[in-house]
């Protein structure tokens, strides 16, 4: 038996989740959280709300499935990995706004990391632990999201419903947007820098519109792995929750016959700057991939409550880790600051209601 906490319960990955554990009976949920919407009589032991550190405490889990949306998930994700108890991670926006102190407990407590990212599983899977010298790079493939090949102008008056109209994934609302802006892909490339050890010049974003190839490893010796699926995330959640045993799920097999072709192209990144911005806020280190982070969230809820142009959500992430202070943290309350004073700056940059 493995006894699981699933944290963000109601959420997209959260029900996904809960239906792969129903039909493995050697998965066993032994406590469920959520932020605002009921969980209750989904495991033994419920929250809403609160630290979730307390529920984890209480649960004494063997896996935690961190599918918290947002810088909510990091106590969480610290606790996992601190304790030695397998983390299987959705909640990026943790591992890249806490990337060194989640390696520093991760080394401290010696659990497992095991990502749900759909492209981190896959260049998971295509390296099987193999150490960081033998690979040449990481490409990160990207679907595009839904203004994919559009332009600047184009994208003067787009609403919350047109970016939240994914062409491939079905998400929740906040990196539905992400993945739209191209942010989606900006989080993905700090978190595959700390999962994988690899320097940010040798990790690649490719735009892929169908999501057909999640992701692939170059080695030095000139072979490339990739990892090939229709795009389900239920595949990377079974992978993640079942390691290493690679349960039946019910998504069928690739039919590579049906005339499946593989299409791939460079991001445009005048268009979408905040891939960017990204990017560099992982390469200047400390605490900037937190503060683009913290930004981020902000400019992205202001976006989907009406306050902020779809264009404005990079400019607001750049004004404010233009102005933050991103000297390295140390524990978690410098993080906590951090995040704190990235959200304020990010703030002070939104029109005024
Ligand atoms: N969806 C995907 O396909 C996908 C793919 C790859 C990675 N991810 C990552 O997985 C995470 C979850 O994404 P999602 O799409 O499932 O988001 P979602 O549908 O918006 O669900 C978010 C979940 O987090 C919970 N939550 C929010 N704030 C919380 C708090 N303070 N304490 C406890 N729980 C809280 C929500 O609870 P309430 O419902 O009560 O608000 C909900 O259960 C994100 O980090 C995302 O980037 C998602």
């Amino acid at each position: 038996m493995k006894r699981i906490a699933l944290l963000g319960a109601t959420g997209s990955i959260g029900r996904q989740a809960i239906e792969i554990v129903e039909a493995h009976p050697e998965l066993e949920l032994v406590a469920a959280a959520s932020g605002t919407r009921p969980v209750d009589g989904l495991a033994p032991l419920t929250q809403t709300g609160g630290d979730l550190t307390e529920l984890l405490e209480r649960a004494q889990p063997d896996l935690v499935l961190n599918a918290v949306v947002g810088f909510a998930g990091l106590p969480a994700t610290l606790w996992a990995l601190e304790h030695g108890v397998t983390l299987a991670l959705a909640n990026k926006e943790s591992l890249v706004a806490a990337g060194e102190l989640a390696l520093a407990a991760q080394r401290r407590g010696g659990g497992l990391l095991l990502p749900v990212d759909s492209e981190h599983s896959a260049v998971f899977q295509c390296l099987e632990g193999r150490p960081a010298e033998q690979i040449d790079s990481i490409v990160l493939t990207a679907s595009g999201g839904p203004f994919r090949g559009r332009t600047r102008d184009e994208l003067e008056d787009v609403a919350p419903e047109d970016a939240l109209a994914h062409p491939t994934w079905n998400m929740g609302p906040k990196i539905t947007v992400d993945s739209a802006t191209l942010a989606n892909k900006g989080l993905e490339l700090i978190e595959a820098h700390f999962l994988f050890g690899i320097p940010y010049e040798r990790i690649e974003v490719v735009i892929h519109p169908t999501s057909t190839v999640h992701s692939l490893v170059r080695f030095r010796d000139g072979a490339a792995l990739a990892h090939l699926g229709y795009p389900d995330m239920r595949v990377p959640i079974s992978f993640a929750l079942t390691y290493p045993e690679r349960a039946m799920t019910p998504i069928p097999s690739l039919d590579l016959a049906s005339g499946l072709t593989l299409e791939f192209h460079a991001a445009d990144e005048e268009t979408f700057p905040l891939l960017g911005l990204a990017r560099a806020a992982g390469e200047r280190g400390g605490t900037a991939p937190c503060a683009f982070n913290a930004a981020n969230e902000v400019a992205v809820a202001a976006f989907l409550e009406g306050r902020l142009s779809f264009l404005g959500i990079a400019d607001v992430v750049e004004e404010a880790l233009a102005a933050a202070d991103t000297a390295p943290a140390h524990d978690l309350p410098d993080l906590v600051e951090a995040d704190e004073q990235a959200r304020r700056l990010a703030e002070r940059g939104l029109p005024v209601a």
